[in-house]
């Protein structure tokens, strides 16, 4: 059923699927608008660079159509990008966003004992976005929870942050990742300079397999 619903909406959505999240602050950008405004775009660390444009231009657009804001920023599954009149350090700031995924409405078996393991995998691929350079600040990994039940996950941090800005970033992503999600099937925080992602189906293939079913 989840399936079919991300199907459809792959085949009929027009370039990209919708956005995960658009956050707009309540700041309004309105009269005099200062010199300088600092934006950022990040791909997902799998994602080719024709399908980051893609994205992108996308996100760029809608982000425009819907903020009037001082500082915004819109996340989608391939990309984020966001903008601020303010200067960058404030863009930096951690700010976690929880968008819900479908997995997120379902529970694992076993609630007791997921959140250990779904902790041991994000510590892991937070150390390893951060401080794998041949990473480029993205990871990728999976665990066996049960019999039948494996955890996917990947980490990423913008790569205008230093290593342990980006650890600080996930570490503080883990904490919301466990007040949202800790005993579903899958969840994602976003933040500005990073976000952290679990599924209990690969979801970096099957985003990839959905992406070259022919858009007849
Ligand atoms: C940028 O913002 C930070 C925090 O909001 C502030 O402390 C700093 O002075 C600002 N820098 C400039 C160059 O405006
Ligand atoms: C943690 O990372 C190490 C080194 O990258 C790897 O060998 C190990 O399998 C990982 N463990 C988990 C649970 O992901
Ligand atoms: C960094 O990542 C590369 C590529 O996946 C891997 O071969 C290497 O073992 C990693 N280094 C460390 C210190 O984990
Ligand atoms: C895994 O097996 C358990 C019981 O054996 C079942 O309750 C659960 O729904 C299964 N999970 C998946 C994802 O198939
Ligand atoms: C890039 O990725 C998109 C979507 O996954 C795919 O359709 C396209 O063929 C890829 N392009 C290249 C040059 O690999």
């Amino acid at each position: 059923m989840c399936f079919l619903i991300v199907l459809l909406s792959t085949i009929f959505a027009p370039v990209v699927a919708d956005p995960l999240y658009t956050a707009c602050s309540t700041e309004y950008a309105s009269g005099i608008f200062p010199d300088i405004v600092s934006g950022q775009a990040l791909c997902r660390g799998d994602v080719n660079s024709s399908a980051c444009q893609t994205c992108l231009r996308e996100a760029s657009q809608k982000l425009l159509e819907e903020c009037k804001s001082k500082d915004a920023a819109i996340w989608y599954e391939a990309c984020q990008i966001r903008y601020s009149f303010q200067n960058l350090t404030s863009l930096n700031v951690y700010a976690g966003k929880y968008p819900v995924l479908e997995s997120q409405k379902k529970s694992v078996s076993d609630t007791v004992h997921f959140y250990d393991y779904l902790k041991l995998l994000m510590d892991n691929l937070s150390i390893d976005a951060a401080l794998n350079r041949s990473k480029l600040m993205f990871a990728t990994g999976e665990i066996k929870f049960s019999r039948n039940e494996t955890i996917y996950g990947h980490a990423q941090c913008t790569r205008d942050i230093r290593e342990d800005e980006c650890q600080e970033c996930l570490s503080f992503a883990l904490l919301d990742l466990k007040g949202c999600c800790s005993s579903k099937q899958g969840g994602i925080v976003v933040s500005g300079s990073c976000n952290l992602r679990f599924e209990s189906v690969q979801i970096l293939q099957r985003l990839k397999s959905l992406d070259s079913i022919p858009n007849s």
